[in-house]
């Protein structure tokens, strides 16, 4: 079961510590939102699963970490100050701002008028200025995607770890995009994470390595919970997609307000590195790149073994963590009726996502021996490096399970009067609430399994 409405993810995430809008405190700042102490955890738990795979478990991909403030130059090359825009509509009655692709019959969002604006593009890039001058000239941009950063360090990071092609550079990092209408939580904001994959590929090679990487997502994210027939492969219409691609697959997912991308895998083709490469007449480019460029390097890929030269295409799985949390929030919220008629609500998040991995719950949280010894338990599961493990003193056993269920913990061990005497305690499942004794040699040659 996943929920039935954004409103009880919001208001679980808000209420648990997920996620907070931004500076609420002063009114908030639209399309940006802050993230908790179980946020951080989930959606660190979520970059990391996506870095094992893509990095850790593969010979063939090198990560970095580049600046998110970009030298306009690569923008303009890249082809986004030129088309990186939205159509934006005013209505003219109540002042509502809509993107036009968005409105329906014709119609305000907001009033219903139909005295509309024409469309108009608008950019979606964040400026600001870069030094102490403020003048015209003298601007940067927030980078609108993280990928820009790999084209640009694509001959970085080839001449210090040399590689055959295929080959990959992976980032996370954040992205801002100026939306002009921000919505559904933290599906469209302004203000997100992307993790990229840029994997370099032959000419010709190219759309078998796009089946490949296509087939590779969905399974990773069925490793994540979001089920392979939860995702529908759309590909995207010809007429629709971004300027640099030739063909698309979307992975779309039933958020609770629609039917949205989660992730985009495109074919660039050799649009990208053409497009940032000085003489560029020099060699032969596929795509429409952008003429004239002002950089100083050739992004090319020169083949050891056959002395050939050229620009590589490239495959691109993109996917934003915010909309990968939603839709992982989603699949796991359930909601049980318990025999006493009760509702239980519970987070099954697969256990290397949960923000917590072992709560520690003594049974009475004045009795020091109970607490001292409950304190022993959790340092010695710390030690064993899996992530958060919290000791959960609020005397209430029931409060502190349906904490835990809500925000996912898979597993809470109870001490009671009876760990004094012979060293066990209740270890508590979280989705089939099945209790068992267990001592923490046994705890802790479980943990090491799994
Ligand atoms: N480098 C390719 C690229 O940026 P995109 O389809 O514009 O392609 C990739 O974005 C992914 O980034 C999307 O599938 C989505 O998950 C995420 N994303 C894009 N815009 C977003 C926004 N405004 N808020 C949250 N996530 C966003």
């Amino acid at each position: 079961m996943s929920a039935q409405s954004m409103e009880q993810l919001v208001s679980l995430c808000k209420r648990r510590g997920f996620i907070y809008r931004t500076n609420e405190i002063y009114g908030g700042l639209q399309g940006i939102y802050d993230f908790g102490p179980y946020g951080v955890e989930l959606k660190n738990n979520l970059k990391n699963a996506w870095w094992s795979e893509m990095v850790y478990q593969r010979d063939d991909v090198e990560g970095i970490d580049a600046s998110i403030l970009t030298n306009k130059l690569v923008l303009k090359h890249s082809g986004h100050e030129d088309t990186f825009s939205d159509p934006l509509v005013d209505c003219k009655d109540c002042k509502n701002r809509m993107r036009a692709d968005h409105i329906k019959n014709s119609k305000c969002s907001l009033c219903g008028s139909s005295n509309l604006t024409e469309p108009r593009e608008f950019n979606l890039m964040f400026k600001t200025n870069v030094g102490p001058i403020e003048d015209e000239n003298n601007y940067a941009y927030l980078r609108p995607e993280t990928a820009q950063q790999i084209f640009t360090n694509f001959k970085n990071v080839l001449n210090s770890n040399p590689k055959k092609i295929p080959f990959g550079i992976a980032q996370i990092g954040k992205a801002f995009r100026n939306e002009i209408t921000p919505r559904n939580f933290i599906f469209r904001v302004r203000e997100f994470e992307q993790m990229e994959l840029e994997f370099f590929v032959k000419k010709g090679d190219d759309e078998e390595w796009h089946k490949y990487w296509l087939e590779k997502r969905i399974e990773w994210w069925g490793k994540q919970g979001v089920a392979k027939d939860k995702i529908k492969i759309l590909n995207v219409p010809e007429d629709e997609l971004s300027h640099y691609s030739k063909g698309t697959y979307d992975l779309m997912y039933e958020f609770p307000h629609g039917v949205e991308e989660l992730e985009g895998i495109a074919n660039r083709t050799d649009f990208d590195l053409g497009s940032h490469s000085k003489n560029q007449e020099d060699y032969q480019i596929d795509a429409k790149v952008i003429k004239n460029n002002e950089s100083n390097e050739k992004l090319v890929f020169t083949d050891n073994e056959t002395n050939e030269t050229y620009i590589p295409y490239v495959i691109e799985p993109s996917a934003g963590v915010e909309r990968g949390m939603l839709a992982i929030l989603n699949e796991a919220y359930n909601e049980e009726v318990l025999e006493n008629g009760k509702t239980r609500t519970l987070l099954k998040l697969k256990p290397h996502l949960s923000p917590v991995k072992v709560a520690v719950i003594p049974l009475k949280k004045n009795d020091e021996k109970i607490v001292s010894y409950a304190k022993e338990i959790k340092k010695k599961i710390q030690g064993l490096n899996i992530g958060r493990v919290v000791l959960e003193n609020t005397g209430n056993i029931g409060k502190s399970y349906r904490k835990h269920d809500e925000i996912g913990t898979p597993v809470c061990l109870t001490i009671d009067f009876d760990s004094l005497e012979n060293n066990s305690f209740t270890k508590r499942d979280r989705d089939t609430m099945k209790q068992e004794r267990i001592d923490i040699e046994t705890l802790i040659k479980q943990i090491n399994k799994s």
